[in-house]
């Protein structure tokens, strides 16, 4: 199984940033967790991290036929975007929308996500661990048996 994890804007400052919300870690440490999730589980992972809206918008077209799932943390774009939304859509590519903190208790604006319109799950409050969940996800349920 092909994984693309795609992380938005301000997710590389991980570890630094609203550590009382995001906690200590690093976006580096992120990485090496579901690295060495998918090296145990032999699913094949690549990893995108951008602060800009369109470079998100071409890295999921560029995934069409290419990954059998998405696992993505729009960040702020979540609650904003339309084109992220619609190329998602385009590429029909399983997505599991991971948040690290709970979204739905937090400021009102937060609580809506235009990429959960098109997520076939969402996984929120869950930490680090939440992307985890959302690559279990998507192999119980859309491994492909050959
Ligand atoms: C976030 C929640 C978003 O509201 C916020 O803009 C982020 C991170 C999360 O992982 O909890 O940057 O997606």
């Amino acid at each position: 199984m092909k994984i693309l994890v795609i992380n938005g804007p301000n997710l590389n400052l991980l570890g630094l940033r609203e550590k009382e919300i995001y906690g200590e870690d690093s976006y580096n440490d992120l990485i090496k967790m579901i690295q060495d999730y998918c090296e145990q589980e032999q699913i094949y992972v690549e990893f995108f991290q951008s602060n800009h809206e369109g470079a998100i918008v071409d890295e999921i077209q560029k995934a069409y036929g290419v990954f059998d799932g998405i696992v993505i943390n729009p960040a702020a774009y979540t609650h904003t975007s339309i084109a992220i939304l619609d190329a998602l859509k385009a590429v029909k590519i399983p997505t599991v929308e991971v948040h690290i903190s709970d979204v739905q208790n937090r400021e009102e604006f937060r609580k809506t996500s235009y990429v959960s319109l098109v997520a076939v799950k969402t996984i929120a409050g869950e930490g680090f661990a939440g992307y985890q969940s959302a690559i279990r996800f998507l192999q119980e349920n859309f491994q492909k048996n050959s």
